[in-house]
């Protein structure tokens, strides 16, 4: 099997920003409540008419120039996203149009907060048995276009974003494990209930706010903070390390509490996590993939340093990965 390594990165943030004191105006709710509870201060949202692919092509654009390849040098394109253009074809398809990537096969990824996680470890598999050798895997969301601005738990709570990531095969380094879950028996606690095939668009489901992301957070918090700690430690084990062989964990922003809580489980110091929750909220798919392109860009990662990428979402779904950089 070939190693595989992330050769390319970039992101994209829309320009607009939406602060806890804009929130203020909108719901009823606070600054001091938004940061204690959650660790977020802003996040960015897009322009009307602005949808989930045309964030994911600008961070494209990025992570293909920064590593050095064309779009015709791609043989595959994932997408992750719980936020499509619309609910098919495939965002990736249509990235694969924009971009003009005529060789790769294209196709979107629906695991929430995890899906970045899950593309990645999907694509290496394809390159390390030598099936493709230059993979895209992009995360990217526009949740405000799912979010209930009159709910005031959930509506504080999200941005919108990109990043992406080129994966070939690398000499030295790269991807050494990844590991993957999932408990769908927990589908209830946060989802998206109407415009799908259960529940399709009536006027009573649009009436009824079904539209919407639903969530309940409470129950979600400590379900989160097990299952991230037991998927760090599943992957870290699976690639014969321990935490001290850890330079930085990039975990999915979803809470501030809830990463640090996971840090405090595992004995990471807090210098060595990476956090861009502040600036962006929860951005699911993306919240994971655009914290890895700060940190890189940042000068954070340096070559040889290990990684652990961890995130969980709805689903349940969770996934881990070790990374040598
Ligand atoms: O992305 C992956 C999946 N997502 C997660 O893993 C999210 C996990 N959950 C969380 O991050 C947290 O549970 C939240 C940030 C969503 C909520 O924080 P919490 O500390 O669990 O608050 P809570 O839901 O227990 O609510 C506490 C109080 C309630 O008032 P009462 O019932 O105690 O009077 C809420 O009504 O805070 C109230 N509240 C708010 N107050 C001001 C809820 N939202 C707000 C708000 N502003 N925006």
């Amino acid at each position: 099997m070939k190693k595989v390594g992330i050769v390319g990165l970039g992101e994209y943030l829309p320009e607009k920003i939406l602060t806890n004191a804009d929130l203020e105006k909108i719901v009823d709710t606070s600054d001091e409540w938004i940061t204690t509870r959650t660790g977020i201060k802003e996040r960015h949202l897009v322009q009307e008419g602005q949808a989930t692919s045309d964030l994911a092509f600008l961070a494209a654009q990025k992570a293909l120039k920064n590593a050095n390849l064309k779009p015709e040098d791609l043989d595959l394109i994932l997408v992750a996203t719980i936020t499509p253009d619309m609910p098919f074809p495939a965002v990736a398809a249509i990235i694969q149009d924009k971009l003009g990537a005529k060789h790769a096969a294209a196709f979107d990824i629906s695991a929430a907060c995890a899906g970045f996680v899950y593309g990645i470890s999907v694509a290496e598999k394809f390159i390390a048995s030598s099936v493709y050798k230059n993979a895209l895997v992009i995360g990217a969301e526009t949740l405000s276009s799912v979010t209930d601005w009159q709910d005031r738990n959930t509506c504080v709570l999200f941005g919108d974003g990109a990043g992406a990531v080129v994966l070939s095969e690398v000499k030295k380094g790269g991807i050494i494990s990844t590991y993957l879950g999932c408990d769908g028996s927990k589908v209830g606690i946060l989802n998206l209930p109407a415009g799908g095939s259960r529940n399709p668009a009536t006027t009573e489901t649009v009436r009824n706010r079904q539209h919407y992301l639903k969530m309940q957070g409470n129950e979600l918090f400590k379900i989160a903070v097990n299952t991230m700690t037991e998927a760090a430690q599943t992957v870290l084990k699976q690639a014969g390390m321990t935490f001290s062989d850890v330079d930085l964990i990039i975990p999915h922003q979803a809470n501030e509490r809830i990463i640090m809580a996971v840090a405090k489980k595992l004995g990471i110091p807090k210098e060595r996590v990476y956090l861009n929750i502040e600036r962006c909220g929860n951005m699911s798919s993306a919240s994971t993939v655009t914290a890895l392109c700060e940190a890189v860009e940042e000068g954070k990662v340096k070559k040889g340093d290990i990684i652990l990428l961890d995130a969980f979402g709805a689903g349940l779904v969770w996934g881990a990965c070790v990374i040598e950089w």
